[in-house]
């Protein structure tokens, strides 16, 4: 820049000077302007030239043009700069045109757990956290699934070591709280499960959320009203589902229930309804097996699974979606 000779160097000064985008924008045309700009004008001048002294007068012209410009840019960059900050002294100033910025939010499953907690915490429900890795005593055996029950392969397991396993289910975390709890209690806890299974209602890795209430009377048609009045508020009022008897080990009687698919039925690949949690009146055994008299203590638990939930609540037709990071998904919750 300091090699600039006049009437450049002056320009330099100027700019330097100037105190707002107008001032800056006459300098502009005042160099730059194709009538009468200074440099266009010059630049004129070249034709008449030899070819020497063409090219020696180019490159001295281009070198003033891109040193003008850039000191022209900066000096409109700091005054904004200067008038953001003097706004922020001053208060809000809403006409300023800033870029547009992505704002994060939680993941949808992550958002849906705490909606969990806290629709079941209203119900006076405890939250609970167990570990991913578990005993295949807690994961099998304390839930009234010994070694040689079937039950066992409809949970395609990944076993990590002899006698311990990716939990494949929530349901020992209940084996855990009643262990160190005593009821009366209410209890859910959500977190990750894994089994060997995918499709597009499935996948290896998905979520749950459990939930277990004990007590001296605790019934069927308790179970029945929290889980109704749970799933209407965190899926929606207007959602159907039916229930049907269901085996699991760890409940007597057992049942299923399954929500309808909102929306278009063809986008759902399991037809009209979808399994959306087990449940039942925890099985005496169980109970024994922590170590609560289950002639005195009696209630009941359920699994729901978050994903199938959510499928449900905003139509999503394949649960793969939720683990693509695929923004165009993401940015629509
Ligand atoms: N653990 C079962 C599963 O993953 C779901 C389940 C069924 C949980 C019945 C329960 C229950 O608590 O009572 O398939």
């Amino acid at each position: 820049m300091t090699n600039l000779e006049s009437p450049w160097a002056e320009l330099l000064t100027e700019i330097g000077q100037a105190d707002s985008a107008e001032s800056i924008e006459a300098i502009r045309l005042k160099i730059f302007g194709r009538k009468a700009g200074m440099l266009t004008e010059a630049m004129k001048d070249l034709g008449s030239l030899s070819v020497e002294e063409k090219r020696e007068k180019g490159q001295f012209f281009n070198q003033v043009k891109t040193t003008l410009e850039s000191a022209l840019s900066d000096r409109l960059d700091s005054l904004r700069s200067a008038h953001v900050s003097k706004q922020a002294g001053e208060g809000l100033d809403l006409t300023i045109d800033l870029p547009e910025q992505d704002r994060g939010h939680l993941h949808p499953i992550h958002e849906f757990i705490r909606a969990v907690e806290d629709v079941f915490g209203r119900m006076g429900f405890d939250t609970a956290e167990g570990p991913e890795i578990e005993t295949e005593d807690n994961n099998f055996n304390k839930l009234n699934i010994p070694e040689t029950h079937a039950a066992r392969d409809s949970q395609d397991t990944f076993w990590i070591k002899s006698e311990t396993v990716l939990r494949t289910h929530t349901s020992p975390v209940q084996i855990r709280y009643m262990q160190e709890h005593k009821p009366p209690f209410r209890m859910i806890c959500p977190g990750k499960v894994y089994r060997k299974d995918s499709d597009a209602t499935h996948s290896p890795m998905f979520h749950q959320f459990e939930g277990i209430m004990v007590g001296k009377d605790v019934s069927l048609a308790n179970m029945k009203h929290v889980m109704e009045a749970a799933v209407k508020e965190l899926v929606s009022d207007d959602v159907e589902f039916r229930w049907r008897t269901g085996y699991f080990p760890f409940v007597e009687p057992g049942l299923e229930m399954d929500m309808r698919w909102r929306g278009d039925e063809s986008q759902s690949r399991e037809g009209k309804w979808l399994e959306v949690c087990g449940c039942g009146m925890v099985h005496p055994n169980v109970l024994k097996n922590v170590g609560i008299d289950p002639d005195e203590w009696q209630g009941f638990a359920f699994g729901f699974g978050v994903e199938r939930l959510l499928m449900i609540k905003h139509q999503i037709p394949d649960l793969r979606q939720f683990y693509a990071s695929d923004l165009r998904f993401l940015k629509q919750f």
